[in-house]
């Protein structure tokens, strides 16, 4: 065995920004497009090379950029006139931008559009932080230390009204930036300060010197222009011995001999299969220096082998909204789920089913040993793990449920158990002309009809699980229901001679004479489809499975609110509501109308009750009489009236009588 230990950090080698813009790269050139880079896509030799023997050209002017070209703007990002510029070219640009790139341009335009003044730690001559800084609307300045910020803030405290913003490049030194944050709240604590360095370079950063802290050496595999490579030296540097190689055949100027332990990591610009080589290459100066030592052996063992089809377990390692999740399966690649490999329901976010940390069954879609990617899909999992569900569903009669994704023709479709289940129109719904949109994005429940084990389809019913649960319904309702409950219910349906109200599982009907006390000409008058109101039930037919309910309340009855209120010999002011030959009605009170007989209309005899009277006129008359059992109001106007003028009236009409 060989006295030396080799280990190498999980966070080494491509980062999820570096992989996504090497992976749009490759794809423009597999779809046969005329590609350029704005600037070297990555900061790795052997990658540009690679690139450049397919094709690949380097651009770093867009005035370079042809109208054939499909540019690619690396995962740096660029400022934005330099983005207007490649715009104009007529060129198709293909923005691979890193998402957390992206974050920070945001940042600083709005902060800039606010004028504060921004600040951004990093290097002020790195591309990203070029591409940061032409984001800027307004005063901003570039740091590199906790030093050059003291005295960029003490500038703008005189300078800046709106104050300042910090931000730094992704891969600015973690321990920097804590000592930045901690010096600009001493000096300005209203600062606003974002953190935006990448957990990518944050993670491999940490995990480099954790391993430096208990290796005699580091390797450190990457670009020498690589920042972040870079920066991963220096901080091992403190404390180990610590080389940059930028590929294998560097390792053989370097002296192993006193070494008993050796850590290896990698910049986010580093391709797993030159970190592959490395080890390799190390494995064999390693067993030349002590032959009893097999490295790589040793190493192969601790490789899973994988292949594309094969089911693997991981661990999240990155997983944002929108973008591809991040897994480690254990091997030198980079493990990634694309988002719509992530769930069969488009809708499902990616942070609502999955986090950092959780681990996940996943089947191999793709592998690019070239590039060190396997491409992943956490649904085809579920597909197979749901379809053994789907078919144990339908043999017990068991009900499941779903998300409707897709109102298609014919039907839905409903995302459940990982798989796509279609449910016919007929048994989607209730009633046949009920809207399948309605349940676009609602969770349904069904059950399964038919499963087609050649195709892995499944047909299902929604109706079927309805039925089942409305009969059980309205079996329990007959069996425990009174006449004079009361229930809530919603308004179904609405007719000229009442209304159906869905009581949950059984529809009660409302007859318009129930519905209210006042006079209405329609039953819509007093509600509408889809009130939830409370009705009591008037009467239960158990056997024809028939329910009368009243929605009108029996402390609104105007006959009692009447009978409290009101009596023979009051005056009151009522409204004419009708006109007939011998009279007209007013009404009282809501619900309550008396009769003004012809006679009691003035002290004169009246013709036409329509030449003294209008419908909607309001009156004043006595109540003469009240029979409530009847349900008989008479009123008088005539009673109301002066003495004298109906004795003068009275004594009129006799002498135009006697002179008759
Ligand atoms: Fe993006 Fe972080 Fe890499 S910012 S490019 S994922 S180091």
């Amino acid at each position: 065995m060989s006295s030396c230990k080799v280990i190498t950090a999980k966070t080494a080698g491509f980062c999820f920004g570096v992989d996504r813009a090497v992976k749009m790269t490759y794809d423009a050139v597999e779809a046969g497009k005329k590609v350029a880079t704005f600037g070297p896509l990555i900061h790795n030799p052997q990658v540009v090379e690679s690139l450049a023997s397919k094709g690949v050209r380097v651009i770093d002017d867009p005035n370079q950029a042809q109208k054939e070209d499909t540019v690619i703007i690396r995962s740096h990002g660029v400022g934005l006139e330099t983005a207007r510029a490649l715009e104009e070219s007529g060129a198709e640009i293909i923005d691979a931008t890193c998402p957390f790139v992206k974050r920070i341009h945001k940042l600083a335009f709005e902060y800039s559009s606010e004028g504060r003044t921004v600040l951004i730690a990093g290097d002020k001559n790195h591309p990203e932080v070029i591409g940061i800084c032409g984001h800027c609307l307004g005063n901003h300045e570039v740091f590199a230390d906790s030093e050059e910020l003291t005295a960029k803030l003490k500038k703008s405290c005189e300078n800046s009204e709106k104050g300042v913003a910090i931000l730094a490049q992704t891969t600015y030194n973690i321990e920097m930036w804590e000592k930045c944050k901690r010096t600009a709240l001493s000096i300005m604590p209203d600062a606003v300060i974002c953190d935006t360095i990448c957990s990518a370079t944050s993670d491999r950063q940490k995990e480099a010197k954790k391993l430096s802290e208990i290796c005699d050496m580091m390797i450190i595999v990457g670009g020498r222009h690589s920042s972040n490579t870079i920066k991963l030296c220096e901080m091992c540097s403190d404390n180990c011995k610590c080389a940059l190689v930028e590929d294998a055949s560097e390792l053989y100027s370097i002296d192993f001999s006193a070494v008993k332990s050796i850590g290896i990591s990698a910049g986010a610009s580093t391709p797993a299969y030159i970190i592959k080589e490395v080890q390799t290459t190390m494995s064999e100066i390693l067993k030349n220096q002590d032959e009893e030592f097999n490295f790589e052996e040793a190493l192969e063992q601790t490789f899973k082998k994988i292949y594309t089809g094969k089911r693997v377990t991981g661990y999240i390692t990155s997983v944002k909204d929108g973008s591809d999740v991040i897994v480690d399966i254990g091997t030198k690649h980079t493990g990634y789920i694309p988002a719509s490999e992530i769930s069969e329901d488009p809708n499902v976010k990616a942070t609502d089913i999955l986090h950092v940390g959780d681990e996940v069954e996943l089947v191999v879609t793709k592998i690019n040993d070239q590039d060190g990617i396997v491409t992943l899909s956490k649904k085809q999992v579920d597909a197979q793990k749901g379809y053994e569900t789907i078919l144990k569903a339908k043999e017990e009669g068991t009900v499941l449920t779903g998300v409707v994704t897709n109102v298609i023709k014919g039907g839905v479709l409903v995302a459940s158990n990982g798989m796509k289940v279609f449910i016919p129109a007929s048994q989607a719904t209730a009633h046949r002309d009920d809207n399948l949109e309605e349940l676009l994005k609602k969770t349904v429940r069904f059950k399964i009809l038919e499963v087609n084990e050649q195709r892995k389809r499944a047909v299902g019913s929604i109706r079927a699980v309805a039925k089942e649960e409305r009969a059980a319904a309205e079996a329990k309702f007959f069996e425990t229901a009174e006449v004079g409950q009361t229930m809530t219910g919603e308004v179904k349906s609405i007719t000229d001679y009442g209304v159906f109200v869905d009581l949950g599982g059984v529809d009660g009907l409302v007859r318009k004479m129930d519905l209210t006390w006042a006079r209405i000409k329609h039953p819509s008058d007093v509600v509408s489809v889809g009130d939830r109101i409370e009705v009591t039930i008037k009467d239960i037919d158990k056997e024809n499975k028939k329910v009368s309910l009243v929605y009108k309340k029996t402390e609104d009855n105007p006959w009692e609110i009447f009978k409290a209120n009101y009596e023979v010999g009051q005056t009151v002011k009522a409204k004419i509501v009708s006109i007939t030959d011998f009279g007209a009605f007013a009404e009282i009170i809501p619900g309550i109308d008396g009769l003004i007989h012809i006679s009691q209309i003035a002290n004169q005899r009246v013709n036409k009750v329509s030449d003294i009277l209008t419908v909607g006129q309001e009156v004043e008359a006595k109540i003469t009489e009240a029979d409530l059992e009847k349900k008989r109001i008479s009123l008088s106007m005539r009673a109301l009236l002066p003495e004298e003028e109906a004795a003068e009236e009275e004594a009129s009409e006799e002498t135009n009588e006697s002179a008759e």
